[in-house]
Order: C-alpha cells, then structure tokens, then sequence
C-alpha cells in the first residue's frame, strides 16, 4: 500500500505514546483514524491532541475483550465504511527476575501484548480480505523481539510472538493484497511506565512489581530516546514502502546482526543435506518475504544514501 490517503486506519493503544504519534502521521497523510484505546484519560487528551474533527473516532476498548474488540471494528465500519489498516499497537511493559514472575504477571502482559494482537488480527483481518480494496496490518512489535536480553523474559518472549505472527502471514497474505509489518522502535518517549494502571484487579497479584518499581523510577531518561512524532512517521514510511521490517534506532544494529550471525553459525551445515527433504518441504527452508525484504531494504538503502 503506497497510498494511505482516504483510507481508514484502526490504531490500538493509539491514545499514548506511539500509538498516538502513529495516529497524527496516518491522520497527516490523509487518513481516517479510530483510536481504540483502555485509558478514557488518554483517549479524551489524544481527540484534542489529534484534532482531527470528523475524521477521527475514538473508542474505549480493552483489546483482550473479544466482544467489545468485535463491536469496536463494527463501529469502526459503521463510521468510516470499511477498515484498510490496523495497527496493532496496544502493548505493556514489565520487568524483573523471571522466577519472580507470577503466573497474573504472564497472563496480564502475553494478554494484552499477545492475546491483543491475536484478536486484531482474528477480528479485522477477515474484514480487510471481505472487502477486497487491500490493506496493511502494523504490530508493535519492539526491538528487543530481534535483541532479546535479560530482565525481560516475559515482554521479550511476546513481542518476537508478534514479529514472528507477522513475518508469517507477510508469506500468506501478500498475494491477497494485505501487507504486514513489524515494527520494532528501541526506546520512545511515552506513558509505558505507567502500564500497571491499566493492569485489570483480577490480574493483581504481581510477582514482579517490586522488581518492576525501581525500573519504573529510574529517572527521567526520556531526552535519550526518540519522540512518538519520530516513530509515527518512521510507520508510515514503512507502510509506504512496504517494509516488513520497520526498524528504527541505529543503537541495535550490532544486537541485530550478532543475533543473525550467531544463529546462523549453529546451523550444523558440516552435516551432508537430504536432497529429497528439501526438494519436498522447499517451503520450510526460506520465506520468500524475507528473501524480497532483503531487496526491499537494500534498495532503500541506497535512496537514503544518494
Ligand atoms: N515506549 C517504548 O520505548 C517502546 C519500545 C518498543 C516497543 N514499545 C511498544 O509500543 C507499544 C505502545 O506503547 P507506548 O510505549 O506507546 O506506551 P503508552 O503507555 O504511552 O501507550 C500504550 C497505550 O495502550 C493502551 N493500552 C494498554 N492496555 C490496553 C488494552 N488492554 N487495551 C487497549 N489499550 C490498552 C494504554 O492505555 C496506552 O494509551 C506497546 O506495544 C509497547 O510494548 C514501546
């Protein structure tokens, strides 16, 4: 999708943070937005932030609620006609020792930055293949889903959930006119750290609260990381252009490349291949998106440089 323009975009979480700034750059490009978001706060500041008139609808919505997802896209249609993008953007943020993480911590986040997605998908994508026009699906993904580290097993773990969800139906959709997208910031200056207020009662008992706290209140660090209106346009530059990767901050590129070399290192390719094997399951051995992506990429890469 190159043109964004008089399309209607489906922003989760899009009343903070990046989600917001993925808003304002849709919106600024000429697209219909819904911002579905948890936080009535958030979604009352983002309309005026947005400014959008018409153009914009904002709905509360907890995005592991099936239901209300359901009747969200409903009202989404009811509005705007037909839904082109969604982004899946929605997401918490916690931290701490894994073995002090309760089985409410895993529920609580894999729900939201996992189970979320999975209804967005579930819910819109038969929408966007019903109507036939095309369209893009964007999931938030993070950079630590390529450079996973310690201290965050359970958000790690969700996110490479997400970017592999994407790379997976990049394969199967592309022919069917729906491109989708990971997209994977590094540090961005939003509300994540408050995440915990969204956290729902029945969820409450927190192994790793404590441990999350210190994290939480580590200092004001923001100036370090990049503004949603930096991201925001970062996506959608990457749905212009098709990238499955939509990756930003430069920080990561050795992260990124260890992880590609040290994986494919283990390869046991000492071992002779079974010629018929790979003959007769060819299509586990490559995903031709990511073969195109690596073109894609290089191709942009050297528009920047000329
Ligand atoms: N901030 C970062 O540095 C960073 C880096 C990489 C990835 N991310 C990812 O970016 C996404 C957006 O986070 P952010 O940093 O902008 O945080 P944010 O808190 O500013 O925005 C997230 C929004 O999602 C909403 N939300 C939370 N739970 C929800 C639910 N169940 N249903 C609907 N809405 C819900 C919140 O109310 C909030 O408005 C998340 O998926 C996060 O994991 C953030």
């Amino acid at each position: 999708m190159t043109d964004v323009a008089g399309k209607t975009s489906f922003v989760t979480g899009g009343a903070s943070g990046i989600g917001l700034g993925i808003a304002k750059a849709l919106l600024g490009a000429g697209s219909n937005v819904v911002i579905a978001d948890i936080r009535d706060d958030h979604l009352d500041a983002a309309v005026k932030e947005l400014d959008g008139g018409d153009r914009v609808l904002a709905l509360k919505l907890d995005v592991t609620n099936r239901q209300a997802y359901a009747a969200a896209a409903d009202a989404a249609e009811a509005k705007f006609g037909k839904i082109h993008i969604l982004v899946n953007n929605a997401g918490v943020g916690l931290g701490g020792p894994t073995e002090l993480a309760s089985f409410n911590d895993w529920d609580w986040v894999n729900g939201v930055n996992v189970g979320g997605v999975i209804n967005g998908v579930a819910i819109i994508l038969p929408r966007i293949l019903a109507h036939g026009e095309g369209g893009h699906i964007v999931s938030t993904a993070s950079m630590g889903a390529l450079v996973p580290v310690g201290g965050s097993t359970i958000y790690c773990a969700g996110k490479a959930y997400v970017c592999s969800m994407m790379e997976c139906m990049r394969t199967e959709l592309e022919s069917r006119g729906v491109i989708t997208a990971a997209f994977c910031p590094g540090a961005v200056q939003t509300n994540i750290a408050q995440s915990g207020k969204t956290r729902p009662p029945e969820l409450s008992d927190a192994g790793l609260a404590a441990a999350d706290r210190p994290r939480q209140s580590a200092g004001d660090l923001s100036h370090l990381f990049q503004t949603k209106e930096e991201v925001g346009q970062r996506v959608l530059r990457g749905i212009r252009n098709d990238e499955l990767y939509i990756l930003t901050h430069s920080e990561f590129i050795d992260g990124v490349r260890e992880r590609g070399e040290a994986t494919t290192l283990a390869v046991q390719d000492h071992l002779p291949e079974n010629a018929e094997y790979k003959a007769i399951f060819a299509m586990l051995f490559r995903n031709p998106a990511i073969t195109e992506e690596i073109e894609r990429q290089k191709r942009l890469k050297a528009q920047r440089q000329e």
